[in-house]
């Protein structure tokens, strides 16, 4: 059985359909906390297989070794965290005390129960502003926000663990930036509040929740002078997650991969390939450049189509379109 942490969020979700897809076990541990329960019922009505739910904290260190001692866990996928850049620089405690100390709990239980394989969620953002792109995983890492830092912080504890009993087998996971939904409409990026990142913000401008995108910046050294980025499809991602389990299961060591398609989109770009989707034209306004952004984000992706025989395969009109389904079914 796979132990997936955050299961019930985003990316946790559709990776959850695809590990039952290829035949895999699933219980989830998830304290609802950027999530809702019925995404645990439509992962089952997506499958129409069943899964585990745990509703619990994991920085809680008994409720997840009941989880370990009431299942036979062979890996976990750990997506668990709190992920808002801008939240973490407000409540930094927070989000070292919720990000570092679960994964603290989650691997000690792991060791405990002689459980060493894990893949981990981590993110592009430990690239730091890149000197050049495309971005490779060799490339120095570097964080400007205490967000950045827990993936930071997590990759080098996880690093260590493996320097002191080398039967573990750890995958790094770097994602560049995640849309979209899946093809059912029935899960997918629902944030609470005003939402922080592009697409989902487009996407309320398109259902008419909010009047107008505010483009941080047209005066980038890129294309159109607007900030570029990996946009990679959910439903791609989490199939190179099943393939970075099959790693996990066969070699020990630490193992990082990009995940990404290996082509940059600018803002506009996106806002047009999304009015496409919709077939209505949406509003925007230039905006001062937003604190803390980089100019041009994308990976190169030769070591995860090498090493995990994984690539992209969803293109930006599939990943608006899916959006925009599942907009129209949730918002
Ligand atoms: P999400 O917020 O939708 O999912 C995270 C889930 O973890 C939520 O369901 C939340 O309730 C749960 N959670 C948080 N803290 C918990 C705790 N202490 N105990 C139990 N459950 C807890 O986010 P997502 O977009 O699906 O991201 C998943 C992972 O991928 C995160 O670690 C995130 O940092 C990482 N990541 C996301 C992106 C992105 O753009 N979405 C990019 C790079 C990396
Ligand atoms: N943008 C706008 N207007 C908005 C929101 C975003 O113009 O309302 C622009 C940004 O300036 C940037 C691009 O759209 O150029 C993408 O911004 P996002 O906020 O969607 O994504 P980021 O690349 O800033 O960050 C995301 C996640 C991080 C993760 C990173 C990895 O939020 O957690 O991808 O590459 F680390």
């Amino acid at each position: 059985m796979i132990l997936v942490t955050g299961g019930a969020g985003f990316i946790g979700s559709h990776t959850c359909v695809e590990l039952l897809d290829a035949g895999y076990e699933v219980a989830i541990i998830d304290n609802l906390c950027n999530s809702q329960r019925d995404s645990i019922d439509k992962i089952k009505q997506i499958t129409g297989k069943d899964v585990k739910f745990y509703e619990e904290d994991l920085v809680n260190k008994e409720a997840v070794e009941k989880i370990f001692e009431e299942n036979k866990i062979d890996a976990v996928i750990h997506f668990a965290g709190l992920k808002a850049v801008g939240e973490s620089v407000q409540i930094p405690l927070r989000y070292y005390h919720n990000n570092i100390l679960s994964t603290l709990v989650l691997c000690e239980t792991m060791a405990k129960y002689g459980c060493k394989k894990l893949v981990f969620s981590s993110s592009a953002t430990v690239y730091g502003n890149p000197h050049t792109v495309p971005i490779k995983e060799d490339f120095p890492r570097s964080t400007t926000n205490p967000y950045g830092s827990t993936k930071l912080m997590i990759e080098d504890i996880l690093t260590d663990l493996h320097v002191s009993d080398n039967e573990w087998s750890i995958v790094l996971l770097r994602y560049f930036n995640p849309i979209g939904a899946h093809a059912s409409g029935l899960i997918g990026e629902n944030p609470n509040g005003i939402p922080n990142n592009l697409v989902p913000y487009i996407a309320q401008v398109a259902i008419g929740k909010l009047d107008h995108l505010n483009v941080f910046g047209d005066d980038y050294p890129t294309k159109d002078g607007t900030g570029v980025r990996d946009y990679i499809h959910v439903v791609d991602l989490s199939k190179g997650h099943v393939k970075a389990l099959e790693k996990a299961n066969s070699c020990t060591g630490v193992n990082t991969y990009n995940l990404g398609t290996g082509t940059g989109y600018s803002v506009l770009e996106i806002l047009h390939a999304y009015e496409k989707a919709c077939g209505k034209t949406l509003k925007y306004e230039i905006a001062p450049r937003r604190a803390g952004d980089i100019p041009e984000c994308y990976a190169d992706t030769e070591k995860s189509f090498t090493e995990l025989g994984w690539k992209a395969e969803l293109d930006i009109a599939q990943m608006c379109a899916d959006s925009w389904r599942f907009t129209q079914n949730n918002l």
